[in-house]
């Protein structure tokens, strides 16, 4: 299974006390030696952690492929085209959230993201929707002409980490645990079973899968146990797991766990 590793976090670090390092840019040589198969970055509108220098030079100086997460906007879109990224990952963007909430609305007529996808795609650049885990989404997905979709795994992290993580009882982003036990389990059952079902209804049609979001050593098994699931994408938790182990040591940690 291929591994995106989403180096959004040592911006993250960097911004904090907005000096010059942690430079996301000394990242890409260690993600190479380590095995990852691509750099993930998110340009978000506020620029709260990469900036547009950063993904210049990223994509630029990789050896590894680079997907660019950025939103439909037309700004977004047009630094896209001009930097040309292997690929471009859609986002759904809100200035308020702490990280990606939701998936991308593509259901309707979505006049912005088709124009945004049509740019992308006449710049030679692989387009990808992150989206969640329904079928009316991936068959939108599929009439919107794109090779890829990303599956958000955000609720399936959430459920887990309530189930099983004492994030549930403290930390102000992952909901607290309402509810019985039994029903949190046969939410994350259903929950794995909506992701297996939805990938591999979107590989019959055509498109490649991807997913993310919350990915943990602890919750990826079963998320690495769907088929159709070709790629994840993994930022949070590898930058943290670096912080201990070096991030070559991080990667490969993770690596191991995507083994089939
Ligand atoms: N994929 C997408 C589309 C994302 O927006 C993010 C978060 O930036 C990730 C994957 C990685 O999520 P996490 O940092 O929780 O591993």
């Amino acid at each position: 299974m291929l591994l995106g590793v989403n180096i959004d976090h040592i911006a993250v670090l960097r911004e904090a006390r907005r000096v010059a390092d942690p430079d996301p840019l000394d990242a890409l040589s260690i993600c190479k030696r380590a095995g990852a198969d691509q750099i993930t970055i998110h340009l978000r509108e506020d620029r709260r952690h990469i900036h547009d220098s950063d993904a210049r030079d990223i994509i630029r100086l990789s050896a590894l492929p680079v997907n660019l997460e950025c939103a439909t906007a037309e700004e977004m879109i047009a630094i896209a085209c001009e930097l040309q990224p292997h690929r471009v990952t859609l986002v759904p963007e809100k200035r308020q959230e702490v990280t990606t909430e939701g998936g991308l609305a593509v259901t309707g007529s979505q006049p912005r993201l088709t124009h945004a996808i049509q740019q992308l795609q006449a710049h030679e650049i692989e387009v990808s929707l992150f989206i969640d885990p329904t079928a009316e989404a991936i068959e939108a997905s599929k009439a919107l002409g794109v090779e890829w979709i990303e599956l958000h795994t955000g609720r399936y992290a959430n459920l887990y980490a309530m189930l099983y993580g004492n994030l549930a009882k403290t930390h102000h982003s992952i909901p607290k645990l309402a509810l019985p036990r039994a029903t949190l389990k046969a939410q994350l059952h259903e929950e794995i079973a909506t992701l297996t079902t939805q990938a591999t209804h979107a590989k019959v049609l055509g498109l490649r899968v991807a997913a993310g979001h919350g990915l943990t050593t602890h919750n990826l098994p079963a998320i690495v146990a769907i088929e159709a699931i070709e790629e994840l994408n993994i930022g949070q938790s590898i930058i943290a797991r670096s912080i201990y182990t070096g991030l070559e040591q991080a990667i490969h940690d993770f690596k191991a766990v995507l083994i089939r």
